[in-house]
């Protein structure tokens, strides 16, 4: 390609992305039938190769209205991050330069710029001490790595032998730990129910006697404990587990202690939250998730460890290199061996915004959802126990039914959902639906919020008439 139709290229797609809408379209989501999208999408494979201007009208017309726009301020569902703008020019530069960190002579910079962010992340993170590590593709990933670490630090002898023979490996969380630990369970061969969720409290934090219980409940059978997993923000309600007494549970049993911090734990950076996370730094293993609240696009996360538990040791022939031992091998310790060049957009994220800004970027998010709080309160109930920048609410009227209640919610979460002006989710509360909204987007403003209540509130209204 020659470089004058690359600009070209370039400027057409500019002029594209901002005849959309370059941030605030009006609808966060365009459709969300199906059949709808399916329909657009032309399905014959491309034999001839395609104008890029009519390439682009395509992509306007058949991909463009499948998109959901998470980078609006209307959109507050799941832990969806917002990312920006300077992550996503070095998504641009690092497919430019097809980076693939395979091994470490394909592509030194991308080995040795993952451990630099690592660290920087750790101490973005103030667990400064947790530096060495690797980056993978999301928190579901990161859990699975930390699950594999934890047993490859107690069964050294795992490369050539496997687990044949060894007792049940029990697990403890709590039972609002995020599903991808069950996945996790599952991918790695230890079985769902060998996952030990203990109950929660009103708080929705883990019970710590219940813990200690289904440990020694466990010893007792000759079940192998071995590991206690943390919430630094759950992702239910942002619920922050007491980190500190799970660190010395794990300790008193030798357990390896895991924080899935992957959306809440960079809150620790405001002095009023430090407090809460104090623990987090007796973990072996952390994950935080980049993509979340550190506003770097999709995909980025990462396992934070003082330690890195011994690598693999095989590597084909056409993969030897002299010298390994001062090369940084990503792929000697993680199931991945092509590797993007992920730790790019996470450095220009940092160093463009740099870790105060992105502080303050946290604190805007965490003020605005409790604007949004203060406001829906006259009308609907607030979880009292809504952490970070996660709310849950419901209506409840007490002169209806509890069903009907429960009804007209269900309902309201799919009228937004269908209306597609903003888009928030919902979840169960002690078994009652919630309306749920997340907060990861530092460019919302007090009028968007009011834009996103007045939605909700004329949603309820039309129901509960209707
Ligand atoms: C606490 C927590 N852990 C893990 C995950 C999984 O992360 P990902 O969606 O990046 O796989 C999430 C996702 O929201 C989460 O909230």
């Amino acid at each position: 390609m020659k470089e004058n139709q690359l600009k070209d290229y370039l400027e057409q797609t500019w002029n594209m992305i901002r005849r959309n809408g370059f941030d605030n379209p009006k609808n966060v989501l365009k459709t969300n039938d199906p059949q709808e999208i399916k329909n657009l999408l032309a399905k014959d494979l491309p034999q001839n190769p395609s104008a890029y201007s009519t390439l682009l009208r395509n992509f306007e017309h058949e991909i463009l209205p499948g998109l959901n726009y998470n980078t609006s301020p209307n959109f507050g569902a799941y832990i969806t991050g917002s990312g920006n703008k300077i992550g996503a020019v070095a998504e641009f530069i690092k497919a430019f330069y097809n980076q693939n960190g395979l091994k470490w002579n394909n592509s030194p910079i991308t080995s040795e710029l993952e451990q630099l962010v690592i660290k920087w992340i750790a101490e973005f993170c103030l667990v400064p001490n947790h530096n060495k590590g690797v980056l993978t593709s999301g928190g579901s990933m990161s859990n699975f790595m930390s699950l594999h670490f934890a047993l490859a630090k107690r069964f050294p002898n795992r490369e050539m032998e496997g687990f044949y023979g060894a007792s049940k490996f029990t697990i403890y969380c709590s039972d609002q730990t995020h599903s991808s630990i069950d996945r996790a369970m599952v991918f790695l061969g230890l079985g769902r129910n060998q996952l030990r969720k203990i109950q929660t409290n009103a708080q929705y934090q883990i019970g710590i006697a219940a813990l200690e219980k289904a440990i020694n409940d466990d010893l007792k059978i000759s079940n192998v404990p071995l590991m206690i997993i943390g919430n630094a923000g759950t992702t239910n309600t942002g619920t922050i587990d007491p980190l500190n007494q799970l660190a010395k549970i794990a300790k008193k049993y030798d357990l390896w202690y895991h924080v899935d911090g992957a959306y809440g734990l960079p809150a620790i950076r405001l002095p009023e939250f430090y407090s809460r996370f104090e623990g987090v730094e007796h973990a072996d293993s952390i994950i935080m998730n980049p993509h979340k609240w550190m506003y770097v696009p999709f995909e980025a996360s990462c396992v934070l460890l003082k330690e890195i538990p011994e690598a693999i040791h095989f590597s084909p022939d056409y993969l030897f290199t002299e010298n390994p031992g001062e090369r940084w091998e990503s792929s000697n310790h993680t199931i991945e061996l092509s590797k993007e060049f992920r730790a790019l957009k996470v450095w220009f994220t940092l160093k463009y915004h740099g870790a105060t800004q992105l502080t303050n970027f946290i604190k805007h998010d965490i003020d605005m959802i409790q604007y949004l709080a203060d406001r829906l309160a006259p009308d609907f109930h607030i979880d009292p126990n809504h952490d970070l920048s996660i709310l849950c609410f419901r209506f409840n009227d007490s002169s209806m039914e509890d069903a009907e209640n429960e009804r007209i919610n269900i309902h309201a979460i799919r009228t937004i959902e269908s209306k597609g002006k903003i888009f928030i989710t919902g979840t169960k509360l002690q078994g009652k639906t919630h309306l749920r909204v997340y907060y990861g987007n530092p460019e919302r403003t007090t009028k968007d919020v009011d834009y996103m209540i007045n939605v909700i509130k004329e949603t309820f209204q039309h129901l509960v008439s209707a």
